[in-house]
């Protein structure tokens, strides 16, 4: 059985911070279940950094379906968020429905998450209506990149982290299971956490929030095109595979690689056959 909403509530009761990390596909996903990850977030990131786009507007049901699906081969255990792709449930209640079902029905994730405050509140409650756990997603809300104008740190301004704290409550009164907080100021995201019975599981939101959620790719090193100021690298994976790549192609011009123990033999009879020379195998194992 998979770790259930349930027992992600129970965390905050407890006091017990929430790990969540993305993950992609089904290596990952094994790797980081088998480090004993509380919740994996199948993010519409995958877009940047496994797509090569350079925001997450272009990915589609069909490009988050294919990954949550592998996400789920790879684990057993662990919960999984599927993360509504931009378009999938802006534009109407029953599509969000629609659209929140599928990840769970073809993908097989346990809950799904979208991007908004006051304004998906709606469509949120017709999801939970539908029997399919949600976490929230406000703040720094990267479907919007276009709205806000840049990857931009939220709620600076007394009448913005009022607002706020406002969609934090519309999205628990919605009744989403948890909200993750995305670039916002770490006395801010306290607020929030105080005032929610739901977990907060910040991103670039500090220390007080009942969780982190980190992409999988920033902290192993392995996405270097851009490092976020709230990401911490935990591997150098981009420069360790890079010198690994390099070793293999220096060993292939060297005829270093492969070696006997890593080639397959004939047996000398077949050898002999093949060529017609009865001693051909006893001189080459000379
Ligand atoms: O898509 C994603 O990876 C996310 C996290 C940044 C929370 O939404």
């Amino acid at each position: 059985m998979r770790t259930t909403i349930r027992e992600i509530a129970a965390m905050k009761r407890r006091g017990k911070r929430i790990a969540m990390i993305t993950a992609y596909d089904y290596t990952s996903a094994r790797i980081v279940e088998a480090a004993g990850m509380d919740i994996i977030l199948v993010g519409d990131s995958l877009g940047q950094v496994v797509l090569g786009y350079d925001s997450t507007v272009p990915v589609t049901m069909e490009d988050m379906l294919h990954h949550i699906k592998a996400v789920v081969r790879g684990s057993d255990k662990t919960h999984i968020v599927g993360d509504l792709p931009f378009m999938s449930y802006q534009a109407s209640e029953s599509e969000a429905v629609r659209n929140a079902g599928r990840l769970l029905k073809e993908g097989g994730a346990q809950s799904v998450k979208l991007e908004g405050g006051k304004h998906v509140a709606k469509s949120m409650r017709r999801i939970v209506r539908a029997g399919i756990p949600v976490m929230g997603h406000i703040g720094l809300t990267p479907q919007a990149v276009n709205q806000l104008g840049g990857y931009r740190i939220q709620g600076k301004t007394t009448k913005a982290a009022v607002e706020l704290i406002e969609d934090a409550k519309a999205v628990e009164d919605a009744g989403a299971y948890s909200v993750v907080l995305e670039g916002v100021p770490s006395q801010l995201a306290r607020i929030v956490t105080q005032r929610l019975t739901i977990p907060t599981i910040g991103i670039g939101a500090g220390v007080h929030c009942d969780g982190q959620v980190q992409v999988f790719h920033d902290m192993m090193g392995l996405y270097s095109d851009f490092t976020p100021k709230h990401a911490r690298k935990y591997a150098n994976l981009s420069a360790d595979m890079r010198g690994a790549v390099a070793d293999y192609i220096q060993d292939v011009r060297a005829q270093s690689f492969p070696s006997e123990d890593e080639s397959f033999t004939l047996a000398p009879n077949v050898l002999a056959e093949l060529t017609g020379d009865a001693n051909i195998a006893a001189r080459s194992e000379r």
